[in-house]
């Protein structure tokens, strides 16, 4: 993945060396790629052309990078660290970071725009769904509400967080059926990535406030922040509770819908089980 990524970002942008340190520097430092292996692991599921594929996987990772460059400024959460090393605000400067998130955005729709590896139709479908996801209705709705900090109940928390995190896990699961026109799938997949990326984030506040050296983002921030999160709200135990029937159900599902998915249940199975 960061190979693709560093051929792609080198080939497709004719950039100096100082401001290419600054835009990988965000992609190359870690993070866990969890939605392009959701993504890549659906692709196989249907059969879908690999290159195509890596594209996408690498859409979605600009996509998702530019997201917490952004989350990170000092305007929205304030954190210092990400992916276990100084936020790109710290490395770099606050305008820096405003320019590399810019960037990060923009060129994950470059990519997706200019590929050759899928077919038009198939494209302008990725372009907008993908524009969905990230926009003003779902990510950044999300975003704007969790700044806000406004849910006083578990409803408009769970809308937030399908918003902010679920809307591009949404995007991820269903992508691959979008590229083959897939209505039906499309449609079952999106849903399920909703849950999914529901649940990814009860766990992401509820791993906020355990100290976890792996997690290489600032412990206990959502409680300094003071943000309304499922801890805050539920507790642990009922945090967990809801958690595991939240998973118990997106493996219901997915039992349900396909009988080649052995892979895609045991990556679930590690992301249910994961500690950072
Ligand atoms: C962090 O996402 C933001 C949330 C939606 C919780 P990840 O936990 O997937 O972050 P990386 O990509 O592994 O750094
Ligand atoms: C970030 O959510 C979600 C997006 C970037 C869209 P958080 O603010 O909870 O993510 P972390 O905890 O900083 O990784
Ligand atoms: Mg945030
Ligand atoms: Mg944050
Ligand atoms: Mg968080």
């Amino acid at each position: 993945m960061n190979t693709v990524l560093i051929h792609y970002l080198k080939n497709q942008i004719a950039i100096n060396d100082d401001w290419a340190r600054r835009l990988v520097y965000p992609l190359l430092i870690g993070g866990k790629r969890v939605r392009s292996m959701l993504l890549y692991v659906i692709g196989k599921m249907l059969n879908c052309p690999y290159p195509a594929i890596e594209e996408l996987c690498c859409c979605l990772e600009l996509l998702h990078s530019y997201s917490l460059v952004h989350d990170d400024l000092p305007a929205m959460d304030n954190d210092c660290f990400r992916r276990g090393f100084p936020t790109a605000h710290k490395m770099f400067s606050e305008a820096d970071a405003i320019l590399i998130g810019d960037s990060l955005l923009t060129e994950s729709f470059a990519l997706l725009s200019s590929s050759h590896h899928i077919p038009p139709l198939p494209k302008i479908a990725l372009i907008q769904a993908l524009a969905k996801a990230a926009g003003a209705q779902e990510l950044i709705m999300g975003q704007w509400l969790d700044i806000s900090n406004g849910c006083a109940d578990i409803e408009s928390l769970i809308s937030l967080h399908q918003k902010k995190t679920g809307a591009l896990f949404g995007f991820a699961l269903s992508a691959p059926a979008i590229l083959l026109n897939n209505h039906l799938l499309i449609d079952k997949l999106k849903i399920l990535g909703l849950k999914l990326g529901l649940a990814f984030q009860i766990q992401d506040d509820l791993l906020d406030v355990q100290y976890n050296p792996g997690l290489g983002k600032t412990a206990g921030k959502d409680l300094k922040l003071k943000k309304k999160t499922f801890f805050t709200l539920l507790g642990s135990e009922l945090s967990q509770n809801m958690l595991d029937d939240l998973y118990k159900e997106i493996y219901q599902e997915v039992n349900l819908s396909f009988n080649n998915s052995s892979l895609l249940i045991s990556l679930i199975q590690q992301l249910q089980e994961r500690k950072f």
